[in-house]
Formats: structure tokens, C-alpha cells, sequence
């Protein structure tokens, strides 16, 4: 019997400083394997937008894609906790926020995340949780805000800011998040936040004392290539695996060895003779 990761145990690891692991996925397979692979956390990342789907940025998927990444992941893990990304816009006010995020609930996920930390996110992050959707915030570079951040830039950056950003945390705390995302944050902030908050936090390129780490799984398996970002381990190299995997593919077709006599279905050669007594009398061999 599997025994599936829940808002607690995310909040007994913050209690007994055990970290936790958390990967995006965005398909049924990949969501499987790595479920099997023992990660505690599995993001239907928005990031989808640009790994899956080529966007430029996260702003450009719908609620409608993320219900369908959700639904997929859902049916794929097994123990991990499963959270699903708010899709930028799909929260524009309370009501529609609840409603989109029941939606993501109802396709598979244990909770969303949701970005950012002005009052109406509060009020909403506040809402959901009391009508029973967990809540995972989102601080430092949001990517949805990039318009208004001015880009891809590290955030809290000096000592006024990493203050505001643990007075922040603590009011998502204090509005029922059961974890925060710190990304693209200073270690010292990250650290700082950490030992001030009782709720877990998730360093994305957030440094090494947060409770748990998250990355983007096409970014970690070296799949996604276009850019990698400073705070990426890359464990494999799945672009050139891919490339040499349908290179070898391609030359077989061409060269007539794939498919070989056991990769194709055969009549029986008793329909194999009655469809050449068949050939023979129409002549058509
Ligand atoms: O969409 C995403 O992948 C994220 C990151 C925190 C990994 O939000």
C-alpha cells in the first residue's frame, strides 16, 4: 500500500529538517517514473507553456491546458503530492480564482500554487484553503509578474528587501499557505525566510537551506535546451538521447532494415497461399 505525501508530511519534514524533493511534470509517463523514483512533490508547472508547448513565457497557457497536464499527471502518480499551477489571468477575481482552482482539484491535483502576495492573493489564498484546497505560495521572481519585474531578475537582493519578503511569506503563512516557493532569491534570503517561517519553503535557485528544491524536470534531464538557467543541475542529457534515438530511426527506414521480419504481423500460411491462388488468378502478382 502506497503511502501518498500529503500537506503534512511536507510540514513534518519542515519540522523534523528533513528536506524534500519537488520536479515538474507535465505528462503521464514522465509523472509515473518519477513518482517511482521516490520525488515527494510533483508541479504541473505553468512552465509547460515554454517546455512542452514553446511559448515564449508562462503567460501565454490557459486554464484549460493546465486542467489537461493535471488530469495526465494525476493518472500517472501515485504517492507524490501533486500541485497545479494557477495559469496567469485564470484568477482575476475571487470567484473565478475559486472556481479555476476547484477545477484543477477536480482534475487530479492536491493543491495549487498560486503567485504573488498582494491583499487580494491573500484574501483568495485565504479563501481557497478554508473551502479545502491547499495552498503552495509563490515568492521572489514570479515569473507571471516578469512584465512588472522588469524581466528574468534575481529578487531581494539586499537586506530591506529580504525583510519584505519574510514579511510577506509570513502573511501567506498567516493566510494558510502550507509552503512557499522562494525563487531566484540570494541563499542568505532564502535561509533567513527559512528559519522564520513555520511552514516549509522550496528553493527554486533559492539556495540550499530550504526545506525543498524544485526544478524544472525538461531542465534537470537536459531536454529542454534552449536556455539553463544558473540554479539547474543537469542529471542527463535526454536532447542528444533524443537527437541519436530518432537519427537511428530515420537511417533504418532508409536503409530498409527497420521494420525486420520480427517487427511485422503475418497471415498464416494457409491465408498466405489462398491470397496468392487469389493473386495468380486475377494476375495481379
Ligand atoms: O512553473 C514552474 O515550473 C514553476 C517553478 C517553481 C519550477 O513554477
Amino acid at each position: 500500500m502506497i503511502k501518498k505525501v500529503t500537506v503534512k508530511t511536507l510540514k513534518k519534514y519542515k519540522d523534523t529538517n528533513e528536506k524534500f524533493s519537488m520536479l515538474t511534470s507535465y505528462d503521464y509517463s514522465t509523472a509515473k517514473y518519477i513518482d517511482e523514483a521516490g520525488i515527494d512533490v510533483i508541479l504541473v508547472g505553468d512552465s509547460a507553456a515554454m517546455v512542452v508547448l514553446g511559448y515564449e513565457n508562462t503567460n501565454n497557457i490557459g486554464i484549460d491546458e493546465m486542467a489537461l497536464f493535471t488530469k495526465a499527471v494525476s493518472t500517472g502518480a501515485k504517492r507524490a503530492l501533486i500541485v497545479a499551477d494557477m495559469a496567469f489571468m485564470s484568477f482575476t477575481d475571487i470567484s473565478e480564482g475559486l472556481k479555476n482552482a476547484g477545477r484543477l482539484i477536480k482534475s487530479g491535483a492536491n493543491a495549487v500554487k498560486i503567485e504573488g502576495c498582494s491583499d487580494y492573493i491573500l484574501e483568495l489564498v485565504k479563501r481557497c484553503t478554508e473551502l479545502g484546497i491547499p495552498v503552495m505560495a509563490h515568492l521572489g521572481f514570479t515569473p507571471q509578474s516578469q512584465n512588472v519585474l522588469g524581466g528574468f531578475v534575481i529578487q531581494s537582493k539586499n537586506f530591506e528587501a529580504t525583510l519584505n519578503l519574510l514579511e510577506q511569506a509570513k502573511k501567506l503563512e498567516q493566510a494558510g499557505a502550507f509552503a512557499v516557493v522562494l525563487e531566484m532569491v540570494p541563499e542568505e534570503s532564502a535561509k533567513f525566510v527559512t528559519e522564520n517561517l513555520n511552514i516549509p519553503t522550496v528553493s527554486c535557485g533559492g539556495g540550499r537551506y530550504c526545506t525543498g528544491q524544485v526544478v524544472v524536470v525538461d531542465d534537470m534531464l537536459g531536454k529542454f535546451s534552449d536556455f539553463k538557467p544558473k540554479f539547474v543541475r543537469r542529471y542527463g542529457d535526454l536532447k542528444s538521447y533524443i537527437t541519436d534515438c530518432a537519427t537511428k530511426y530515420h537511417n533504418d527506414i532508409k536503409s530498409g532494415s527497420f521494420p525486420s521480419d520480427e517487427e511485422v504481423y503475418h497471415l498464416t500460411d494457409d491465408e498466405a497461399k489462398q491470397l496468392n491462388i487469389h493473386c495468380n488468378a486475377l494476375q495481379l502478382h
